[in-house]
């Protein structure tokens, strides 16, 4: 049995294009491979919380100085990491909002990467802890970027570098909203890589 963890990010429900390249890149995966467990977490269904005071001490301070509150927030971080650690494959949907990364997904990131944990400082810079693994990286946008431009799916890339991960897979779905044409062939081509990935 092999575990593929699913991080659903779209605000736009069943209507996502980027939920639903994920979902038939699984149904495909699955069917090769029918000893896949899939998990589901969907940060939009339940939104992690973001980062202010009280969650800064949670993941710094020692347990003893914590609150309830701030040990549970410490839990869902411990229990996050070892989920995605013990997956063998993660499969990320990314849309692009309004130049960057969706809030949840951010708020995932700051629950994931953790100093002494999944990630540690050595004098040649950061070093990631977790275990490396295949990650098919699914990014939808409206428009046509620039390289320059693109805060999207190098951010990402960085997050998941610091943690340990460089097997990443990426297929960009772009000009999605500009016409219907656009619409078309972007998708079409989307769905054919999507098969040879799977
Ligand atoms: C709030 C919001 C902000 C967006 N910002 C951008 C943007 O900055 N650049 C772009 O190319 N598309 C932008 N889009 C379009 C989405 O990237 C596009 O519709 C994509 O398909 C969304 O992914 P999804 O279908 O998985 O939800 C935005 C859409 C929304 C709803």
């Amino acid at each position: 049995m092999s575990e593929l963890l699913y991080i659903k990010t779209s605000a736009n429900g069943t209507r996502s294009r980027s939920s639903q390249l994920c979902e038939h890149f699984i149904r495909q995966h699955v069917q090769a491979n029918p000893e896949t467990r899939v998990i589901q977490r969907d940060l939009v269904g339940a939104p992690l919380p973001h980062l202010g005071p009280e969650q800064w001490d949670a993941l710094r301070l020692p347990p003893t100085e914590l609150s309830e509150a701030q040990l549970a927030y410490r839990r869902q971080s411990d229990r996050l990491i070892a989920e995605f650690d013990r997956a063998d494959r993660v499969v990320i949907a990314l849309p692009l909002y309004n130049a960057g990364i969706p809030s949840q997904l951010k708020a995932y990131f700051d629950l994931l990467a953790r100093a002494g944990i999944s990630f540690e400082f050595t004098e040649q810079g950061p070093r990631g802890l977790l275990r490396d693994k295949d990650l098919y990286l699914i990014a939808t946008r409206g428009g046509v970027l620039d390289s320059a431009d693109d805060h999207q799916v190098p951010a990402v890339k960085q997050l998941l570098g610091l943690i340990g991960i460089t097997r990443i897979h990426t297929l960009i779905a772009d000009g999605l909203d500009l016409s219907p044409d656009s619409r078309e062939l972007s998708l079409t081509t989307a769905y054919e890589r999507l098969a040879a990935l799977a």
